[in-house]
């Protein structure tokens, strides 16, 4: 229960700076490092959103492999919001703010 109710707070958190991630004019930060309860959910994420081009483990699949990215977080958020035309699926609309924060933060666990 203790787990709970700390990934309700942790997820909390990026939400009150939604605004930044809502923004029109693209200058999106990452803001926030979770860890714990919110990489569990970041993964929970992955694996409902994400794993069926990049696999199960992130080692690539039909996309590439997403451990030890060479990308920016500010990288990793404006990718996961715009996709790419013809190969990834641009997830603005889909995804909170809070929930791309997490998903960056589950990503960045990924050691090479
Ligand atoms: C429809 C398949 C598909 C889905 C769904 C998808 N991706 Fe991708 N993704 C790709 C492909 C293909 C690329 C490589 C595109 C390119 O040529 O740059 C990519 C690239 C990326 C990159 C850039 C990697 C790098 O080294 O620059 C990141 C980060 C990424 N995806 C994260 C995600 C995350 C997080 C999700 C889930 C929210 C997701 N992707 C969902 C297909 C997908």
């Amino acid at each position: 229960m203790a787990g709970l109710v700390a990934a309700v707070w942790i997820a909390g958190h990026p939400a009150a700076r939604a605004g930044d991630l809502n923004s029109s004019s693209g200058d999106v930060q990452f803001t926030n490092h979770p860890a714990g309860a919110s990489l569990t959910t970041g993964r929970a994420l992955f694996l409902k959103n994400c794993a069926h081009c990049h696999g199960a483990d992130a080692r690539g699949d039909e996309g590439p492999d997403l451990h030890g990215l060479d990308i920016s977080d500010q990288g990793i958020v404006s990718r996961i919001r715009q996709g790419k035309a013809g190969e990834m699926t641009a997830f603005a609309g889909k995804l909170q703010p809070s929930e791309i924060n997490m998903l960056v933060a589950y990503l960045r666990s990924l050691k090479p």
